[in-house]
Order: C-alpha cells, then structure tokens, then sequence
C-alpha cells in the first residue's frame, strides 16, 4: 500500500513563552501533511503569585519550572524546537538604501542602522532583508535615482542570552530563535497574499499590531493595553476579585451578565483606547503608501473574546478574522470545535513549529 511508504519527519516542537502564557505544539510531517501531535497552553500567573490571564516578569528558573511543566503535561514527547522572541525585544525599522547589491548593502546597514536604534549596536544581533520595491527618490538635483526599502531588524543580545539560558536549563534543542512576528506571519497568512493585512495580536498586557504586505512586514506598533486591562475593568466595575473577572470575561466575553449587566459597557474605555490606536496605525499606513489594508486577522489569547471580532468589523470598518494557525495542520476531526476556540492563543508557537519543519526538508 502506498500510504505504507509516506514521508515520515520527527517531530518537532514551537515554543511561545508569551508574558502570561506559555504555548506549545508539538507536529510532524506525514506524507505531503503536516499534523498536529499535542498541544498546550499554561498560564504563568500562579508562578508569579498573579492571577491566570495575568501578565508576570518571572526569573528564568521560574520560566524552566513552568517550561517544564507544560512540556510533561502537554506529553511533549521530542526535545528538538524552535524558540519564539518577544516582538519587544527586537527594534524593527525601515530604511531606505541606495539601490546597491546585497554585498555591499551588508556593509552598508550597520553604519546605517545607528541611526536607527536607540542603543549601541554592540548591543544587539542585525538582521536585515530587502523590500521588493519600484520606488524612485529625487535626488538634490532633481534626477531620480532608485532606492531599497530594507526591513532592519535588531534583537537584544541580552534576549538572546535570556532565551538561551532558558532552553538550556530546560535541556531542550532549540534550532532557531525568531522574532514572534515572522512566527504568526507564517502560521496565519497565506504566500499568495498581496493586498496589505493587519495582524492584531492582543496578549495581556499589550496589543502589538503588525502591517504586512507581499510577505514583508511594512510598519508595526505596540499598544500598552492588552486583555488583562479588560479583566481589571470588569473586576472593578462589578466589583469583583480579578479571578472571578477573568473567569467572566472567557465565559460570557461581551454578552450581557445573568443579571443584565453589560460588559461591552464597563470595558469600552480600553477597547475604545486600542481600536483608534489601531486606527491611528491605518490610517498612517494608508497615507504613507497611498494603499488600505484590506483586512485584518485577530490573534492572542485576547483574541478569544466573544463578541469581539463583531465588535471590531464595526469599529474599523474591514474584513476581520480570528486566525486560525490549526488550519495549517491535520488535526483528527473531534478537535475542531476545541481547536477553533484556543486557536489564536497558538498562532506563534505554531508558525515556530512549522519553520523547524520546513527546515527539515
Ligand atoms: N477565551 C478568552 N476570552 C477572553 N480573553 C482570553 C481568553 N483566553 C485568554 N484570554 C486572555 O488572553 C490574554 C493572554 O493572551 P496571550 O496568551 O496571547 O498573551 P501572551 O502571549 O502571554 O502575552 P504577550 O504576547 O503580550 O507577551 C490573557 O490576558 C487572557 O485573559
Ligand atoms: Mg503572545
């Protein structure tokens, strides 16, 4: 029988050691598929004396502890992954280039990119790639020579020594180390795309937004507001302890209370807050490339509030979705629904896993 012969790869790993959470997902190729193993999430909260849904700043033993944790529960049963970087570790920036080959362009960026980044470039790791682009810049005499828009991207080494400490307490084979934004990319956008996409990613504490065109990141930002200020509003308004808000806020998310009160109500003020920042984001975008971003994809565990795709379809007037990275993978059909609702919770640690997997072909 044919399926006797089917490609089989390892399993591999993505980890997404997110502020509140951590997210694993365990998948392997079979055949032409990649398919899901296992899966988990497990909140740092209790780690730090905080609340589940709770954004902590744990030490790194703290981090192994919990790693380890939600690698034995999950039944993680390989050691080889990927490990995803916190978008704010990294300073991301465009810049524009004369339009010289790649060799010299390498030399070029880092007497550039000082420009550009707020510390010592001693400090960080580079990394840079080319924008594809037909833009001409006016010269001082009026001629027009062209230019490269380049992506410039800067990690902390100080992240990197954090993260590598971790995995190797953890006695875990780590790869690779990606920036969290090149992770979702993958696992909830499709290559074919051209139009420019909204990634909207709200973890606990912020809601980081990343403007995506042709597979190149074109402009991003950081909103400090994230889910768990929709927690503490719901716990002050009604008056209650964190615990019971956040239980609330994933049960019934925007829908009215048993007794008739409204959260849409109590939580407006940070909703209205991230959604014209998010505007404020658009529109700059769309002034400055003369383009609008045709759609936007909701992701993060914040992402998981009822009500809230309906909510911001409204408030910015585009086509939105709630990514869903599962669909990138076979999964066996009983898990649908489940996996439907913690899907944006795992955009990261699923696009990690599927680079480690691209990787091994
Ligand atoms: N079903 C749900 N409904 C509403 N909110 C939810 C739900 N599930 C999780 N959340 C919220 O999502 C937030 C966590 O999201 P996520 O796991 O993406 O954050 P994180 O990755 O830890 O944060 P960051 O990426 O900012 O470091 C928490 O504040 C939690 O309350
Ligand atoms: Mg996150």
């Amino acid at each position: 029988m044919w399926n006797f012969f089917k490609k089989k790869s390892p399993s591999v790993i993505g980890i997404d050691i997110g502020s509140s959470a951590i997210k694993v997902v365990q998948i392997k190729r079979v055949g032409e598929k990649a398919v899901l193993e296992t899966y988990g999430a497990l909140a740092l909260g209790p780690y730090a004396e905080k609340e589940v849904g709770q954004a902590t700043n744990l030490d790194t033993d703290k981090i192994v502890e919990a790693l380890n944790d939600i690698i034995r529960e999950a039944k993680i049963s390989t050691k080889t992954n990927g490990l995803a970087i916190p978008f704010r570790s990294s300073l991301m920036s465009i810049v524009e280039m004369p339009d010289v080959p790649n060799k010299e362009l390498a030399q070029m960026i880092p007497i550039e990119a000082r420009k550009y980044i707020p510390v010592p470039i001693s400090e960080v790791s580079l990394d840079w790639s080319v924008i594809p682009t037909d833009k001409f810049s006016e010269s001082k005499g009026g001629k027009k020579f062209p230019t490269k828009n380049v992506l410039v991207v800067a990690i902390h080494n100080e992240a990197f020594k954090k993260y590598q400490e971790i995995v190797t307490k953890a006695q875990l084979d780590t790869k690779f180390f990606e920036i969290e934004i090149f992770s979702t990319m993958r696992s909830v956008l499709s290559q074919q795309e051209k139009a420019p996409v909204m990634i909207f990613d709200m973890g606990a504490a912020f809601t980081k937004l990343y403007i995506v065109e042709r597979g190149t990141v074109r402009a991003s930002h950081t909103i400090n507001k994230g889910s768990q200020d929709i927690t503490s509003a719901i716990a002050s308004s009604f008056g209650i302890p964190i615990a019971d808000a956040e239980r609330l806020k994933r049960g019934i998310g925007l829908s009215k209370t048993d007794d008739g009160k409204s959260v849409v109500e109590v939580v407006d003020l940070t909703l209205s807050y991230i959604f014209s920042e998010a505007n404020r984001v658009l529109i700059n975008y769309q002034k400055k490339y003369n383009k609008a971003v045709q759609r936007i994809v909701l992701v993060g565990g914040g992402s998981s509030l009822k009500g809230l795709k309906e909510l911001s379809q409204q408030k910015f007037g585009t086509e939105v979705s709630i990514g869903n990275p599962f669909d990138k993978v076979e999964a066996p059909a009983f898990l649908e629904n489940t996996l439907r609702g913690v899907a944006p919770d795992f955009s990261v640690a699923m696009g990690i896993a599927i680079r480690r997997l691209q990787e091994l072909e």
